[in-house]
């Protein structure tokens, strides 16, 4: 496929693969075709085994400022119901290995949901998180009310979401929303010193531990145990975790094959 809205590279790094949000003059407005785009690179770099962590990112400006309002503002609601959108984000969410959302910049509306559908959130100081949608006489409508709720608690979310106010990079962190702030410069280093860290462990037992994660959202505590255990004992069919144990026995690194 060739990509008209995002650049990609497979090898940005030993294991690790990058997407880049490339509509600089519309703040990476997200329109559909650059979410097929993202979620057809997404199921490329799960089917390559050279890769073991995802990073999404823009540029200093804007990570994304959120669904392209342009393109949507004259759709009906049937119009929506037809093109159903939001089923490409399903397809980004299933993805097996995981994805830092490297931001900076403005972090808006669909732009705020694309990064809480990665992994894990790194920013720059200038990255402003907020969900603007209420501006326009809408709402989030890709995961905005849910994830920011689970993210941050309702006494912000609600706030966020019912007058679209924005929050610095900070207080996102404080809130829990994102895992750190670096200087606008370091970024993206950073989201690559967490994504090296990450593809230095078994991808067998990064999968699975990331499917438990997620597990969490959608399932009571009882059910939660259950999925863990079972893929905690998936782990021992592994390779990986003959050599990891062994690695430690014997007082050495151990090298993984995600076998
Ligand atoms: N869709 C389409 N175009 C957008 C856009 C968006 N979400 N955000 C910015 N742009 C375009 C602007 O129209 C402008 O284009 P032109 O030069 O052709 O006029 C260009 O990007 C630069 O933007 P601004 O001139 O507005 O830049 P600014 O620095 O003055 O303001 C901003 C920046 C505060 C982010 C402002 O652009 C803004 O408010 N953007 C919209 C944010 C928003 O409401 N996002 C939610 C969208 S709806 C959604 O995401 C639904 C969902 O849940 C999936």
């Amino acid at each position: 496929m060739n990509y008209e809205f995002i650049l990609v590279e497979p090898a940005y790094h030993t294991h690790i693969a990058l997407i880049r949000l490339n509509r600089p003059k519309e703040l990476n407005a997200l329109n559909l075709q650059l979410m097929l785009e993202i979620k057809h690179a997404l199921a490329e770099f799960d089917a390559n085994d050279e890769v073991r962590c995802i990073i999404i990112t823009g540029n200093e400006r804007a990570f994304a400022a959120g669904a392209d309002i342009k393109q949507m503002e004259s759709k009906t609601a049937i119009d929506m119901l037809k093109i159903d959108q939001f089923e490409t984000w399903d397809q980004i969410r299933k993805t097996k290995k995981p994805i830092i959302a490297a931001v900076s910049g403005f972090c808006l509306g669909g732009g705020c949901e694309l990064a809480m559908t990665c992994d894990m959130i790194v920013a720059s100081d200038t990255a402003k998180f907020g969900q603007p949608e209420i501006k326009l006489a809408i709402m989030p409508g890709a995961g905005g009310t849910q994830r920011l709720t689970k993210a941050v608690g309702k006494a912000l979310a609600m706030e966020m979401v019912l007058t679209g106010k924005f929050i610095s990079a900070d207080e996102a962190h404080s809130a829990g929303l994102i895992n750190r702030v670096v200087p606008q410069e370091l970024y993206l280093d950073e989201a690559v010193k967490l994504a090296k860290e990450i593809a230095l462990q078994s991808p067998v037992a990064i999968r699975l531990a990331k499917e438990s994660v997620l597990k969490s959202f959608d399932s009571g505590l009882q059910e939660g145990l259950f999925f863990e255990r079972k893929n905690f004992y998936m782990c021992f069919a592994s390779d990986d975790q003959k050599e990891g144990m062994n690695a430690f026995v014997e007082k050495r690194k151990p090298d993984f094959k995600g076998k």
